[in-house]
Formats: C-alpha cells, structure tokens, sequence
C-alpha cells in the first residue's frame, strides 16, 4: 500500500530542502520578473522556471520543489520533458500550489481567507491523474497590526480551510502542505510573532484534529518569529531561533513529520542565519520533528539580478541560485 506519510518523511530527508517555485501567474510577472526589469508573459515565466529547476545538481539538496499550475504543462529548455517529469526522473518530488489565492475575509475586510475549496476535490484528482503529484501546498495569510490584527475568528477560519483541503489532499494520495504565513510587514515585535504563530498553529492543529486529518502524513509551513520589517528592530539569530522553537514546540505535535520554513521576505543571508541558529537550538533543545527551509525568495534575489531576462546570464544566475541554495542545506548540519 502506497505510504503517505514515507512520502512526508523523503520531503524532510537529512539534509535537504523544499524549493518553491509556485508564484501565480500575476506574482510571477509583477512581483518577480517586473520587478527585476524582465520582461513578463507565459513564456518568460518558462524562462523563469527553467532558470532553477534545470540548474544541475539541485537533486542533491531538494528533495522537492512546489510549482504553480502553468508549469505543469510547460517544457524544459534542455530536453523538452515536461517539468514534473523532468523533476521526478532527478528524484526531485513535484508538488502543486492547490488554493486559489486571497480574498478579504467578511467579517474583518482587513483580513485575508484563501479561496480554493469550491471545486477542490475535482482539482486535486485532476492533478493527481495527470500529474502524479506527491505533495501540495495551500497557503494562508495572517496579519499582525498591535493586539488587533489578527482577530481570533480570521485564524480559526483559516485554519478551517487548511484542515479540510489537508484532508481533501490525502484523501487524493497526496500530502498536504500547510502554510499559515505570519507576514513579516508591520512593526510588531518578535515575542508579538512568537504569540501570534503559537495561536495560529494552535488553532491549525485543532482543526487538523477536528477533519481527522492524517498527522504522520502532513507538513507544516512556518513563518520564523521576527520582529516586523517596520519594527526598526533586527533580531539575532539566536533570538529568532529561541521564540520561533519555543512556539512551535509549544503548538506543534511531535506526531507531525516535519516543518519547513519560508523566508518570507528576510534577505538571502538573514534566511540562511536564522535557520542555522534554528537548526542548533532544536538540537539542543530535542525539538521531535526535523526542520528544513521551504524558499523562494531568499533563493530568487541574486539570481534574477543576473540573469536579467537574457539566455546567455543562465550559467552565472544559476551559480548564484546554487550558492545560496548549498549555504542553506550547510546551515540544516549546524
Ligand atoms: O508561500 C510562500 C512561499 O511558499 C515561500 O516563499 O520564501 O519567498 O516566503 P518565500
């Protein structure tokens, strides 16, 4: 019998990570491509995609990579494979972004829920027949504003959603990845994300609980506690080490196969840093799951600087995404 939850324990091997590479349509173009002076369109963003997914050797420190639905049914430049298989005959596992994006939540308009569940289970199974998948991700957004933001009933809605797509997902034979994004913009401080992670994987865990979702077979996403991008303040990283373990070691069961972090928009060295620290203190600590990084961006930044949009920057963009991707599986040994 097919085993899910050995598929949730490849995706947090020893020494290797997760990369994703599932922005939607609209954030690839604007927030990445755009932004670095590229041109945008379906066609640069197969450009995009082959950049790091075609880079050689990322089968040594990705065990897998999660992708945006475009991609599935585009083609890599070297041998025209389509990308999934592309990656499985490298012994990278595909994963799919499976929600539909953020909508404000009714009853606090401030606030986001993730669309996706009309229709979810035709999607999955979709995906599943055509695709062969072996994991997912669905993504929710939690905003910290003083002691307002979030309300109570934004996190409990959330984490609703993420339980029923968990469940929905192995229900199809895959495992579900689920993100509760603690976003890093405001001027919060660090013990405020630390609360407020706690409360939401609080809440997330409940609700897994409540679907009968699958512990041994489902991973969780994390932001790290850190004090806001508009605090003025930087966090060390023992200090990001100490509150995110703290309240993901008071929230997270030890039945749960991993937890992978996003970078979430700290810089390609802070990234790294914290997880080194991160990697210690749970050493250290016994934290029960392994831990390993699930980036973009922290991997993205250098590489679309040098690349530019031009074919002939392929070999020294990959370099760079190379670089910072062996500094992130060095700081999983710390
Ligand atoms: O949903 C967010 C991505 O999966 C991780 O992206 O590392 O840029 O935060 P990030």
């Amino acid at each position: 019998m097919f085993d899910l939850s050995e598929v949730a324990r490849e995706l947090v091997a020893k020494g290797k990570g997760i990369l994703a590479a599932d922005e939607s349509n609209s954030s690839a173009d604007q927030k990445r491509l755009a932004l670095y002076g590229i041109a945008t369109g379906p066609e640069m963003r197969r450009e995009f995609r082959d950049l790091f997914l075609e880079a050689p050797e990322i089968e040594r420190y990705l065990s897998g990579i999660i992708l945006f639905s475009e991609t599935l049914d585009q083609k890599d430049d070297e041998d025209g494979l389509y990308f999934p298989e592309s990656l499985k005959k490298r012994g990278i596992i595909p994963g799919i972004k499976v929600d539909e994006g953020l909508e404000p939540f009714p009853e606090s308009p401030e606030e986001t829920i993730t669309k996706g569940l009309i229709g979810l289970t035709e999607r999955v199974l979709e995906f599943k027949s055509k695709h062969n998948p072996g994991f997912t991700k669905w993504r929710a957004v939690i905003k910290i504003d003083g002691d307002r933001l979030p309300t109570t009933k934004a996190l409990v809605e959330n984490a609703k959603r993420l339980a029923i797509y968990a469940f929905e997902v192995q229900k199809a034979g895959m495992v579900p990845i689920v993100e509760p994004e603690v976003l890093l913009d405001g001027n919060h401080s660090r013990l405020r994300a630390r609360e407020v992670i706690t409360k939401m994987m609080h809440a997330l865990v409940a609700a897994m609980e409540d679907q009968a979702v699958d512990m041994s077979a489902v991973i969780i996403k994390s932001s790290m506690a850190l004090s806001g991008s508009e605090s003025g303040h930087k966090d060390t990283p023992d200090e990001v080490a100490e509150d995110t373990l703290g309240a993901l070691m008071e929230a997270v069961p030890a039945s749960i196969p991993g937890i992978v972090f996003l970078s979430g928009g700290q810089s390609p060295d802070e990234a790294v840093a914290n997880l080194a620290a991160i990697t210690k203190a749970a050493h250290a600590k016994h934290a029960p799951w392994p831990l390993t990084f699930s980036y973009a961006r922290a991997f993205q930044e250098e590489a679309l600087i040098a690349w530019a949009g031009k074919q002939e920057n392929f070999p020294v963009a990959r370099q760079a995404f190379l670089k910072r991707l062996k500094e992130a599986v060095a700081a999983l040994q710390a």
